[in-house]
């Protein structure tokens, strides 16, 4: 492909971005950048290394001495990799807390940025569109009913072995949701030049098929 593209897609917590992102970026034959595992991947840190919410000289470091990075499908932290670590209810409140903090922010979308800059790339996140690649191609929202995005996480959590209820898992994407809107720093909203694609009901294979559709249909 001589063209460079550049799909944003973004959305509330299980909307399954990001597993639509990997299967469109395959079929594509291009990079995908999961933007939310680096935030995992420092709020991963800021727990290892027990790093206080609050204590900014220490965060600042932290950032300073921290590398990450995507090869051969997996997400590495430092020369770690982190794929299934950062899979955990108490990496993605974490996660949440630690993307509300402005250097965080600061250093990931400089990086996220930069990796859309040299190749084409299926980006999925909640800023993507907004603040990421505001000049992407194409760009996406996707959305699914809270009912819908807990049951898809549970099942995600059940089938590792864990044991948390339908409800507790429901409340807790609720409770993200409205971190992440309301945080003052780059919020989850849809661009304005974004397509909204309702995921309720529908298959993985479906959401793909109609954002390839689209694709082909807007070029
Ligand atoms: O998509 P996810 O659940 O893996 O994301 C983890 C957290 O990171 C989530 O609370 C939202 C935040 N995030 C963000 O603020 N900006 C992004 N571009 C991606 C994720």
């Amino acid at each position: 492909m001589d063209k460079k593209i550049r799909v944003a897609i973004d959305g509330p917590s299980g909307a399954g971005k990001s597993t639509i992102a990997k299967l469109v970026a395959k079929k594509l034959g291009i990079d995908y950048i999961d933007t939310g595992a680096m935030y995992r991947a420092i709020g991963y840190k800021m727990l290892q290394n027990q790093i206080p919410l609050h204590d900014e000289e220490k965060l600042l470091k932290m950032l300073k001495e921290t590398d990450i990075d995507f090869s051969n499908g997996n997400i590495v932290l430092d020369d770690e990799i982190i794929n299934e670590k950062i899979r955990t209810p108490e990496i993605s409140d974490m996660a949440s807390k630690a993307s509300a903090l402005p250097p965080v922010r600061e250093k990931l979308v400089a990086l996220q940025k930069k990796m859309g800059q040299s190749k084409s790339v299926v980006m999925d996140g909640r800023d993507i569109g907004t603040n990421v690649l505001t000049d992407a191609e194409y760009k996406f929202f996707m959305t699914a009913s809270s009912a819908e995005r807990a049951k898809r996480r549970w099942k995600e959590l059940s089938d590792k072995g864990e044991t948390v209820s339908l409800e507790q898992v429901e409340a807790d994407i609720i409770q993200r949701d409205l971190n992440d809107s309301t945080r003052k720093l780059n919020p989850l909203c849809m661009a304005e030049d974004a397509m909204e694609v309702n995921t309720t009901g529908m298959t993985i294979e479906e959401v793909a098929q109609k954002i390839l559709e689209v694709m082909k249909w807007q070029s």
